[in-house]
């Protein structure tokens, strides 16, 4: 990445992927949840953003892997910094140098990974010194999920009730140093839904929106005690079982949709089917067809090895646990 100016700062900040799901907003705009949500950061996907706050700037001037960002992404972007401009006082615009960390075109880029950097980067650009606590509140604004990306392994979203309080914490883990997580890639490209529509329809209009909010709030006890416990074989099916729960107001939503495509449903049988047969592997699915299936190092092989044979070995990467934020 050039460097922009002296003043420039650079943040690094990882992907992370719910255990326990995010999925509904009660402040749309404050990003509120309806529920607590855990998360476990990963090694191998990262995002890189310098920011450099610019007097001869005009307007915001956002570069994502070396292209000029859309009008899109460029006005969310704008709206994110604009918070910046409002806690710090500053009131120039912005450079943006974004690079995602992930294969090319693999559908893995993720929103969580680039506000977490973008919200490290612009505030100490903007000269602020945020604790991690108010990070997290900050990248919360640009991306939910983003929260949880600013602390390493396990991180916890507390919902809070508002502005101050929402926001997320680290879990300690011990015992869980072999897990692994295997993205398994069957689609690339943004998807039709993003996860703001999706999670709009599916509280507006699921009959089981409530049920969702009684089982999250359940299943976010019993993940936490599976990790205090080391317990691979609970961890994996309270977050199989999550995440199926949270596709279920999808095909429930009025009108139905779902993130899943045909391969999604292979690779589920086929994670069944190695369990059935003794290889111990969970899966879970985000809002997009592709898939992470947790297991742990001693069937690490095995399971890419079946999964490689599907998708293509391109298809098939194995993470660890990752850091939190950190500025380069
Ligand atoms: O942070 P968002 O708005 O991209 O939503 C993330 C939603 C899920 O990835 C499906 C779940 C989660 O908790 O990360």
């Amino acid at each position: 990445m050039t460097t922009l100016s002296n003043n420039a700062v650079t943040a690094r900040a990882h992907t992370n992927i719910a255990l326990v799901k995010y999925w509904g907003k009660k402040d749309e705009n404050l990003i509120i949840p309806y529920t607590g949500s855990l998360s476990l950061t990963l090694d191998y996907f990262y995002t890189d953003t310098q920011v450099a706050f610019d007097a001869n700037l005009t307007t915001d001037d956002v570069q994502i892997d070396g292209q000029p960002a859309s009008a899109k992404t460029t006005a969310r972007v704008s709206r994110f910094l604009d918070i910046v401009r409002q806690r710090s006082g500053i009131t120039q615009s912005a450079a943006v140098r974004s690079t995602n960390h992930v294969p090319t075109a693999a559908g893995l880029a993720s929103s969580a990974s680039a506000f977490a950097a973008l919200a490290a980067a612009s505030s100490r650009a903007a000269g602020m010194d945020l604790s991690l606590t108010d990070l997290s509140r900050l990248a919360r604004r640009g991306s939910g999920s983003a929260c949880r990306s600013i602390f390493g392994g396990f991180a916890e979203w507390q919902p809070g009730t508002d502005d101050t309080n929402s926001y997320a914490i680290p879990i300690k883990s011990h015992g869980l140093a072999d897990l692994r997580v295997i993205a398994l890639t069957t689609a690339k490209g943004p998807k039709a839904i993003s996860s703001r529509q999706g999670m709009r329809l599916s509280v507006t209009t699921s009959p089981y929106y409530p049920a969702w909010i009684q089982t999250a709030q359940a299943d976010l006890v019993a993940l936490k005690a599976a990790l205090a416990a080391a317990d691979f074989s609970a961890i994996g099916k309270i977050s199989e079982l999550n995440a199926m729960r949270m596709h279920a107001l999808t095909l429930s939503a009025d009108p139905d949709f779902t993130y899943f495509n045909g391969q999604t449903l292979t690779i589920i049988d086929l994670v069944k089917s190695l369990r059935h047969s003794g290889v111990e592997c969970y899966y879970t699915i985000d809002a997009g067809p592709n898939v992470k299936v947790l297991c742990q190092s001693e069937t690490t092989e095995k399971i890419v090895t079946t999964f490689s044979k599907v998708l293509g070995d391109e298809n098939v990467i194995v993470t660890k646990p990752g850091p939190g934020v950190q500025y380069l």
